[in-house]
């Protein structure tokens, strides 16, 4: 099990990284499809163009990529043996971040698709850039392990 996991660790690696984007794109999609749908009044043909687009984000690209991202990084860190090291740990930290503002900003849409407007245009634009912050860091640790 672990020689077949190690033969095929690049593979495991390409898929991941390309799925990591996949995800990041989605997520630095939505709240800018949101700050466009505050421009539509609630119950109105606007809104609900808007509601379908972002459902077809999060079926198409956004869960589908999370998932994908989680199962092929848990993969290769039991092939490598990373559960015991710091920066991993570190990792982890931040991805569970990440992880979790998916799920929230996913709840925000779905509140907005039933015509509530939970978040203001200016606290989008400010959420909007955390997943990139998350992902400086979350790079910086895989290419540095400083610890
Ligand atoms: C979802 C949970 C995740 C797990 C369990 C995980 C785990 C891993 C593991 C074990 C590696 C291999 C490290 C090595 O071979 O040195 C890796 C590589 C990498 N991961 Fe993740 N990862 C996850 C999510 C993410 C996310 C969200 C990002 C970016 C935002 C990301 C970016 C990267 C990058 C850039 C690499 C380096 C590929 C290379 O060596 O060229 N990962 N990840």
């Amino acid at each position: 099990m672990q020689s077949t996991l190690l033969l095929i660790y690049p593979f495991l690696k390409i898929g991941h990284v390309i799925f990591m984007v996949f995800w990041m794109a989605g997520l630095f999609m939505l709240p800018r499809q949101c700050i466009y749908m505050l421009d539509h009044a609630p119950g109105s043909p606007g809104e609900a163009k808007w509601a379908t687009r972002m459902g077809k984000l999060r079926k198409i690209i956004l869960t589908p990529s999370l998932i994908i991202v989680w199962v092929l990084g848990l993969t290769m860190a039991i092939a490598m043996g990373f559960f015991s090291e710091g920066w991993f740990h570190a990792k982890l930290t931040f991805v569970l971040a990440m992880t979790g503002f998916h799920g929230w900003l996913v709840a925000q849409t779905r509140k907005m698709a039933r015509g509530e407007r939970p978040l203001s245009e200016s606290t989008l634009r400010m959420i909007g850039e955390l997943p990139g912050v998350l992902l400086v860091l979350i790079v910086a640790l895989v290419y540095l392990k400083p610890f």
